[in-house]
């Protein structure tokens, strides 16, 4: 069965059992929590919490995911930092009884014998699951291990949430399908309490299902890799990172994410020149990123049509990091070949934070490569000396901007925000939620034809550009501000739902004609809980704050020509 078939199979199935199924969602979670969504059940987390599903109680989905506690293990049979997980969830309908019944017939529909179950043994805290064990014996399963926390409990993502023990089924000694039954909630210093629902959260990973369906010896070589790998010569470890690089870094750019130097943005400017690296190894010539990523689009097209649309873009991405990467990297392996030369000899005591900073910041080189490169030759890097230089480079470049420009450290990069810390990008989340509100305001207070132009924010201010004919008269610039400091003192809720984007469009929200939407959007909504009145509803990416009251107090600071028919105002949160 192809991927593809597998994938639809397991959804029809679930169908028929009556969930609904549910779109994947973004690999930007909703949870700011954790950074990228690494779990089917991510999208479903406050239902799981009592929160009423709009989906009902049952639901099945094949989840993007992306994980980067796996990445050094990427290059063995079964590892990766982009996959699928196919998915079923109960929020407090059935539990273990349906859900180890679903698993063993659906594996069986499909013909694949399970080799043996795991469940879990029981510690302090929570006892054995005697139940999945009863249940696995009923349906002949003979060979049923326990384990203990470590393998057989599942949970939370992030710093607190639901979770709980587990069942696991291994087919040729893969772990297939992990079935999490979420009876606790762990909270943030990792006490648990019983969830007054119970819940089920699967995950079956795709690739590993495609491997013992397809009898393949390892994920790379089932079809949802083979026309990359095809490509690719040489050996098998940098080939499958290469592989797996390239695919998670077009998902990741699909879904938003540029090149950066924090947080996703350096994640996947990491795996871009790690691909790059491992490239060269091989002794790929410049830009073979490009065809691959073209094979990634090709095989994802028909199940991510964003793919499709948005490949240009990819595509320039990627070339536009390995153009910047391709430039320095030679020198830079020269350079730490020179280093590693000089230690060999005992020229120097080994490499210290400066150098693997200088790597860094002349050539380019993620911390992370620096290390594996030093691993290959079986030496150490220091990561906490290397930190210690990034944050005394940070403080100087900052003194630096602020003598010049009187600001701070933040500058607004190709539409990229390089928030130098937690704090500013908190300021830039409330100035963006902010810039919202003013366009919604300046629609009601001017009319309909006020229409996005442009907008620019940075940690200092929000900069909205917008179509309309005349100068604002200060009544209407006060009443517009009035408007938005109104929707923050009555700290009006706000929320996204990822809708397809034909309905997001009819459902009226606002967005922008110049810009491409994946099939699935956000729609982000600014409402008040009592009334249900919507002040706003875009169209966006994110990130926004929770609550109005968290933007602040807000000022119009300016409001000026920016060409014929466009006008431009200035903002400042406080
Ligand atoms: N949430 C569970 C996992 O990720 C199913 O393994």
């Amino acid at each position: 069965m192809t991927s593809n078939e597998l994938r639809q199979r397991f959804l029809d199935f679930f169908e028929k059992k009556g969930h609904k199924i549910v779109p994947s969602s973004s690999l930007v979670p909703q949870d700011s929590s954790v950074l990228f969504t690494s779990a089917g059940m991510q999208q479903f987390k406050p239902y799981f919490l009592g929160e009423r599903s709009p989906y009902g109680k049952k639901v099945a989905s094949s989840q993007k995911c992306f994980r980067t506690s796996d990445i050094d293990e990427v290059g063995d049979e079964r590892h990766l930092t982009f996959f699928e997980m196919l998915g079923n969830f109960s929020f407090g309908d059935y539990f273990k009884q349906e859900a180890i019944n679903y698993a063993y017939d659906f594996l069986k529909e499909i013909g694949l014998p399970i080799q043996y179950v795991s469940v879990f043994k029981g510690d302090k805290q929570v006892p054995k699951d005697e139940e999945s064990v009863k249940i696995w014996k009923k349906l002949g399963v003979k060979k049923i291990k326990g384990a203990g926390r470590e393998d057989n409990f599942w949970g939370p993502t992030g710093k607190e949430g639901p979770c709980g023990p587990t069942t696991e089924i291994y087919i040729n000694d893969t772990e297939i399908w992990n079935i999490v039954f979420n009876e606790y909630y762990q909270d943030d210093k990792g006490k648990l309490t019983k969830l007054k629902q119970k819940g089920v959260d699967t995950g079956m990973g795709l690739e590993r299902l495609a491997m013992v369906s397809q009898n393949k010896k390892n994920i790379f070589e089932t079809d949802l890799f083979s026309k990359i790998t095809k490509e690719i010569s040489g050996q098998d470890r940098a080939k499958r990172i290469i592989a797996d690089h390239v695919k998670g870094a077009v998902f990741l750019i699909a879904d938003g994410i540029l090149p950066s130097n924090i947080e996703r943005g350096y994640i996947l400017r990491r795996i871009v020149r790690r691909a790059i690296r491992f490239g060269k190894l091989l002794g790929l010539a410049s830009g073979f990123l490009i065809p691959l990523a073209q094979k990634v689009v090709d095989i994802y097209k028909d199940v991510y049509p964003e793919l499709l649309s948005k490949q240009p873009d990819i595509l320039t991405v990627i070339q536009q990091e390995d153009e910047k990467f391709g430039k320095t990297l030679e020198k830079g392996l020269k350079e730490f070949e020179k280093l590693a030369i000089k230690i060999e000899n005992g020229g120097t005591a080994g490499i210290g934070g400066n150098d693997t900073f200088m790597l860094y910041e002349t050539y380019g080189f993620p911390f992370e490569l620096t290390k594996e490169l030093a691993k290959e030759r079986g030496m150490k890097v220091n990561e906490k000396a290397h930190k210690e230089f990034e944050e005394r480079h940070k403080e100087i470049s900052r003194a630096g901007f602020e003598g010049k420009f009187g600001g701070h450290g933040l500058l607004l990069d190709t539409g990229e925000l390089k928030a130098a810390n937690q704090e500013e990008l908190k300021k830039v989340t409330r100035l963006h939620t902010a810039t919202h509100l003013l366009q919604a305001a300046l629609r009601k207070v001017l009319g309909e034809e006020v229409h996005q132009a442009g907008s620019d924010i940075t940690v200092e201010r929000t900069r909205f550009d917008f179509s309309f004919g005349r100068k604002l008269t200060s009544e209407e610039l006060k009443k517009t501000e009035d408007l938005v400091n109104g929707v923050i003192s009555k700290d009006f809720k706000v929320e996204y739902k990822e809708t397809p984007y034909e309905e997001a469009i009819r459902s009226g929200a606002l967005y922008s004609k110049r810009e491409k939407y994946p099939s699935v959007v956000r729609v982000y909504s600014v409402f008040d809980e009592n009334t249900k009145e919507v002040f706003s509803k875009e169209l966006c990416g994110g990130p926004h704050v929770q609550r109005a009251s968290e933007i602040g107090r807000f000022k119009i600071i300016k409001e000026e020509s920016s060409g014929a028919g466009i006008r431009r105002i200035r903002a400042v949160v406080e």
